[in-house]
């Protein structure tokens, strides 16, 4: 229908507290959406995580390089259940927290309108530092 070509608020936010507004279509992963984006967080690290990310896997739970965590419990809760290969992934990742998800999951849909989404720092320090992909 419509809801096709509509977009939702995210808010991408580092570990200093910035705030990052853009806009995501629907549809599309909160991956690729900071990658089109060119959200620069932090110089250009945040790009970088985001790359390695991209190059690693595409996304297909290769990694833990794309963790986000969800601020809030409301808009984590109206997320899909996390598969199991995600959660093993997950539980690769620095910093993992409840609210934790990958990236590459996280596909905007109009009840996510407003999501905020931090990048925790240490997912960065991970990815500088000589990241090697698993073999899918
Ligand atoms: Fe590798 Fe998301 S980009 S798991």
């Amino acid at each position: 229908g419509s809801e096709e070509k509509e977009t939702i608020s995210v808010t991408f936010i580092d570990k200093d507290g910035e705030e990052n507004h853009i806009k995501v279509p629907v549809g599309m992963s909160m991956l690729e959406a900071a990658h089109e984006n060119d959200i620069d967080l932090e110089g250009k690290s945040f790009k970088a995580i985001f790359e390695v990310a991209k190059r690693a896997c595409e996304g297909s739970l290769a990694c833990s390089t794309c963790h986000v965590i969800v601020m809030d419990v409301e808009h984590y809760n109206k997320l899909e259940d996390p598969t199991d290969e995600e959660n093993d992934m997950l539980d690769l990742a620095f910093g993992l927290t409840e609210t934790s998800r990958l990236g590459c999951q996280v596909i905007a849909k109009p009840e996510l309108d407003g999501i905020r989404l931090a990048i925790p720092a240490a997912t960065r320090n991970f990815a500088v530092d000589g990241f090697v992909p698993k073999p899918h």
